[in-house]
C-alpha cells in the first residue's frame, strides 16, 4: 500500500567525461557514455504528492509556483510513471535545492534524480537503481548518474534499456574534492537542455563522440587507480572537446567569462608547480577545480585571490539518492 506521498534526496554530480549530444532526444540516448562524480552536500530535496483533488500536476521550485518548461518536463517524466504504476492521478511536486539559487551549479541532474525516486516511492513502486537511473535520465540525461553513490559512469547504451549509470567506485573510495569557483552568478541564456540538441551542428562532434570510449577507459581506470596525473589530464582533455564543440555550433555557445581563463591559467601554473589540482567546466562559466582533499583548503585560498570569484563551494564524493524517512 502507499499514502501517495514520498520525499527523497540527490546530490548534484560533476562530470569527468562529459554528456554532450543525444542520439535519442526525446529519450536522452546520449551520443557517447560519461564519467562524474556525485557531489555531497550539493542535494535537491524533493517531496512528490499523488492527489486525486489535482486536475494537472503542479511544481513549487525553492518555494516559487512554476509553470512553462520546467513543469512540462516533469510532466514528461511523470507520464511515464504513471504508466509504469498504471495510476491516473496528478501530483503535486515541492522541489528546494540546499545549494545557494543562481550561482550556476546545474540542479536539473540532482532534481530529476530526486523527482524519480521520490515519484517512484509515491506511486508504491520498488524500482532498481537502474530503472530509477533509466526514469531519471528521460527528464535530464545527467540525473541519471546521480541514482547511483561515488565516482558512476553512464554506459551510453543504444535504446531506453541498456542506457542508464552505475557505480563504479564508493564515495569513500578516494577523497576528492570538488572546489567550485563561482564567477558569475547569471543565469545563462542557452541551458544544456537546449545546447544538448545544438552539439551535431558542430563538425567536431563526431571526432570528439568518435574518440570517447578512449577517454572513457581512460578516466575509469585513473579513478580505479587514484591516479591523479592521469585523471587530470584526461578531464581538462575532455572538457576543452566538449567546449570546442559548443563554440562550433550553431549558433555558437560560449560560455566562458574572462575569469573563467583567469581560473584555467591559475589551475595550470599551479599543476606545473606540483600542486594535485586539475579543472572542468560545464555549461556555464564557474570552474570546477579537482583536488585530493588534504590540498582542498590551500586550493580554496588561490582561488578566491583571483579577481572575480565570488566564492569557492567545496564537495567531496557524495552517495547516492535516498529517501528521507
Ligand atoms: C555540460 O543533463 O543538463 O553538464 O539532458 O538536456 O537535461 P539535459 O542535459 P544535462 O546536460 C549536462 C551537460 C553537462 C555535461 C555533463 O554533466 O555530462
Amino acid at each position: 500500500m502507499t499514502n501517495w506521498t514520498a520525499i527523497a534526496i540527490s546530490s548534484s554530480n560533476i562530470a569527468f567525461i562529459k554528456y554532450w549530444g543525444n542520439r535519442d532526444s526525446q529519450l536522452r540516448i546520449p551520443a557517447n557514455g560519461s564519467i562524474s562524480m556525485n557531489l555531497d552536500g550539493l542535494t535537491t530535496r524533493t517531496r512528490v504528492s499523488f492527489d486525486p483533488t489535482l486536475s494537472n500536476d503542479r511544481l513549487t521550485l525553492n518555494e516559487q509556483a512554476v509553470s512553462g518548461l520546467p513543469l512540462q518536463r516533469v510532466s514528461v517524466l511523470l507520464e511515464r510513471l504513471r504508466a509504469m504504476a498504471n495510476i491516473k492521478l496528478f501530483a503535486d511536486v515541492q522541489s528546494d535545492n540546499n545549494f545557494p539559487a543562481g550561482v550556476g551549479i546545474a540542479s536539473s541532474a540532482s532534481a530529476f534524480a530526486a523527482l524519480s525516486l521520490a515519484a517512484a516511492a509515491a506511486a508504491g513502486l520498488d524500482l532498481s537503481e537502474k530503472d530509477l537511473s533509466r526514469l531519471g535520465r528521460t527528464g535530464s540525461g545527467s540525473a541519471c548518474r546521480s541514482i547511483p553513490g561515488g565516482f558512476v559512469e553512464w554506459q551510453a547504451g543504444q535504446s531506453d534499456n541498456d542506457s542508464y549509470a552505475y557505480s563504479i567506485a564508493p564515495p569513500d573510495y578516494w577523497d576528492l574534492v570538488d572546489c567550485i569557483a563561482i564567477v558569475s552568478e547569471n543565469q545563462k541564456s542557452i541551458g544544456s537542455y537546449k545546447g544538448n540538441d545544438l552539439a551535431d551542428t558542430s563538425p567536431l562532434q563526431t571526432a570528439r563522440v568518435a574518440d570517447a570510449p578512449r577517454r572513457l577507459d581512460i578516466c575509469r581506470q585513473a579513478i580505479l587507480t587514484r591516479d591523479f596525473s592521469t585523471l587530470a589530464e584526461i578531464t581538462e582533455l575532455d572538457c576543452h572537446l566538449m567546449h570546442a564543440v559548443m563554440m562550433t555550433s550553431a549558433p555558437r555557445l560560449f560560455y566562458w567569462q574572462p575569469t573563467t581563463l583567469d581560473v584555467i591559467h591559475t589551475v595550470i601554473g599551479l599543476r606545473k608547480g606540483g600542486f594535485p589540482v586539475c579543472y572542468t567546466i560545464d555549461a556555464g562559466p564557474n570552474v570546477h577545480c579537482l583536488t585530493p582533499a588534504h590540498s582542498a583548503e590551500k586550493l580554496g585560498t588561490h582561488l578566491l585571490q583571483i579577481q572575480g570569484v565570488t566564492r569557492v563551494l567545496n564537495a567531496h564524493p557524495g552517495g547516492p539518492a535516498r529517501l528521507e524517512s
